[in-house]
């Protein structure tokens, strides 16, 4: 959810307004998702490199985080969503790690959308704790080289359970990935949104569903492949 900042400066408005007007826009690309149908939505919310900012922006966004989770919890139950957290939350202040472990608890039940909320989360950061799980366990002997494969290890990721991306939007003209589920991503498809975040309306998400669309994915395969029925 990228260009919050620069919204709320190229309108001589505080970034924290921009992160405001981006909370907002996000309650509407959730709700979005669900009348879509969508399985898994994965924000980035706050990124484990974010913590180099100003500390006045850093605890205005907890701030606002902890509100808006607050003000739409009933929400999250009425549209059937469940929360899920990747990243360190232990790092993140009490007001923030405790709803937010309730509202997991809580919603864990529902089946519809799963949302996946990436705060103090870092791809490099999440392999490396994966690797460090894992040698622990082949010291204790309750894992062997052998057995590694990409399945065994992505049990180890933050995202154990959850589909790899098929689409991961930028917004606000950037093109990178930033850190982001650089793993899981190896085969999705990525589409680059010109507008600031709080500009990305639900029209500009069907957009970029729409140029995903269009995308063949071939998974290594050649066309002509796809095009050929597999042979029972
Ligand atoms: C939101 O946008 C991203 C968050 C960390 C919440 P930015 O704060 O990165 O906005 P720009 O890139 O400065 O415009
Ligand atoms: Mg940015």
């Amino acid at each position: 959810m990228d260009g919050n900042g620069r919204w709320a400066a190229s309108r001589s408005l505080p970034r924290l307004e921009g992160h405001r007007r981006g909370a907002e826009r996000l309650i509407e690309i959730v709700d979005a998702c669900v009348d879509l149908g969508i399985s898994t939505l994965t924000v980035f919310a706050f990124s484990a490199e974010n913590w180099k900012r100003p500390a006045d922006e850093i605890s205005g966004l907890f701030k606002l985080g902890e509100w808006i989770l607050r003000a739409h919890l009933s929400r999250l139950e009425r549209r059937n969503v469940k929360l899920r957290v990747i990243g360190d939350l232990k790092a993140m202040p009490d007001f923030v790690r405790l709803p937010l472990q309730d509202a997991i608890l809580a919603s864990a039940k529902n089946t519809g959308l799963t949302l996946v909320v990436a705060l103090n989360y870092g791809a490099r950061q999440e392999t490396l704790q994966a690797v460090q799980a894992m040698v622990q366990k082949a010291a204790e002997g309750k894992l062997n080289a052998a057995e590694i494969n990409w399945a065994s290890f992505a049990e180890h990721l933050e995202t154990k359970g959850l589909p790899d991306p098929d689409l991961i939007i930028r917004t606000s003209g950037e093109h990178r990935l930033s850190n982001f589920l650089l793993l899981q991503s190896a085969y999705a498809e990525i589409v680059f949104a010109s507008v600031h975040w709080p500009d990305f309306t639900k029209e500009q998400l069907h957009l970029a569903l729409a140029e995903y669309a269009k995308r063949e994915r071939r998974f290594g395969q050649t066309p002509e492949q796809l095009q050929t029925p597999p042979t029972p």
